[in-house]
């Protein structure tokens, strides 16, 4: 954060996450709100680039690689906004927005690993560059780095970061290992998101709450609203998946299909399948083709594979997950009602309607 860091090689501000500068901030009086989040997001960014310097040449490189790569900065943007319900960016502010980010970048090089997937933000995922220790202890250190930063702020922070940690690694084992016998396969499901990004997404929001000495009656509105926009969020992830256009997303079309991670477009169509035969002659294909895939590891996709992709793109499932989603949007703006009026709320739902109406 000091002024000799270089300024980030990208270009952080609200439009470049999620367009959410035009969407959020209509007013006059809403630009002095959205001047207030950019020049929080400049600091966030030549921070985070300055905690990626680990007196390592190799770590520095490896830490930076995604986070140059791109990304959309949505929970530093959350911690700003919340932060300007109390007395707005200060030091603390900023250093956890840094540590969110961080934090989710970390999981970033961690989930790609157990996912095998290609690519993250637009660039080949690092353990296809460096390898999966490479991949997963650079992960670990920016989980320690982001330790560091919080432990400056007092317990409470330093808690709440763990807890956190915590339910993400939950989150992310429960996901692997699936539904209990006799667990319901679709709660089992929205619990993972919970844990693994709802979690997150609420305590950056928190943060920016405790980090600005904001009213504490504030607390419970706004980590319900953080919990079910993760949720959101983490639905119309489950359809970007499914997307055709890997330069938009980013990503590898499909790949939680293919490693075998649940997704809610699946689940619908494993429960409608019981009852309905062309649902499951497309969950047959699916299936069929994805072993394929798996046992011709390095093998483009077939095109068997990639039409089944397209077809449960369009089919009903996927439009009833984006409905989901959208309930799950609808009810995370109902939280906020014992926020006072302003801008700030204003803003935190259109972030919630963006949020379930992006591609990326
Ligand atoms: C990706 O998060 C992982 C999920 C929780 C879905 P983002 O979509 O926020 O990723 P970046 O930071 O923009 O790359
Ligand atoms: C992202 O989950 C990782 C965490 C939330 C920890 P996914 O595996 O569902 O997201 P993408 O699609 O790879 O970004
Ligand atoms: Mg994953
Ligand atoms: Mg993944």
């Amino acid at each position: 954060m000091t002024a000799s860091v270089p300024i980030a090689r990208r270009s952080n501000t609200l439009s470049s996450s999620l367009g959410l500068g035009e969407k959020l901030f209509a007013s006059s009086d809403e630009r002095k709100l959205a001047n207030a989040i950019d020049s929080g997001l400049a600091l966030v960014e030549a921070g985070l680039l300055e905690q990626m310097s680990f007196t390592d040449d190799l770590a520095d490189v490896t830490s930076r690689y995604l986070l140059d790569a791109g990304g959309k900065r949505i929970r530093p943007v959350l911690t700003l906004l919340s932060a300007q319900l109390g007395s707005g960016n200060n030091s603390n502010v900023i250093t956890a927005a840094e540590a969110i980010e961080m934090t989710h970048l970390a999981s970033l090089y961690h989930d790609d690993v157990m996912d095998e997937a290609q690519m993250r933000r637009g660039v080949p995922s690092a353990q296809t560059v460096w390898g999966n220790s490479v991949a997963i202890l650079t992960g670990d250190l920016l989980f320690a780095r982001a330790s560091k930063l919080v432990a400056g702020m007092g317990e409470r922070a330093l808690l709440l970061q763990a807890e956190t940690f915590e339910r993400l690694c939950l989150g992310q084992l429960h996901e692997t290992i699936g539904p209990r016998p006799g667990e319901d396969p679709i709660d089992h499901y929205l619990q993972v998101l919970s844990d693994k990004t709802g979690s997150l997404i609420a305590t950056a929001a928190q943060i920016g709450l405790l980090c600005s000495d904001a009213p504490e009656e504030y607390i419970d509105p706004v980590v319900q609203f953080g919990e079910k926009i993760g949720v959101a969020f983490q639905l119309v992830d489950d359809v970007i998946d499914l997307s055709p256009a890997p330069d938009a997303t980013g990503k590898t079309p499909g790949t939680d299909l293919r490693a075998g991670v649940a997704t809610l477009p699946l689940l619908y169509l494993r429960r409608l399948a019981a009852t309905d035969d062309s649902a499951a002659e497309l969950l047959r294909r699916i299936d069929h083709d994805i072993n394929t895939a798996f046992y011709e590891a390095g093998e483009a996709d077939s095109a068997e594979l990639t039409a089944a992709i397209a077809e449960l793109r369009e089919h009903e499932v996927t439009a009833m997950t984006l409905a989901e989603a959208h309930r799950w949007s609808a009810d995370a703006v109902a939280a906020l009602a014992p926020l006072p009026d302003g801008s700030v709320k204003k803003a935190l739902t259109r972030f919630a309607e963006s949020i379930v109406e992006r591609s990326n």
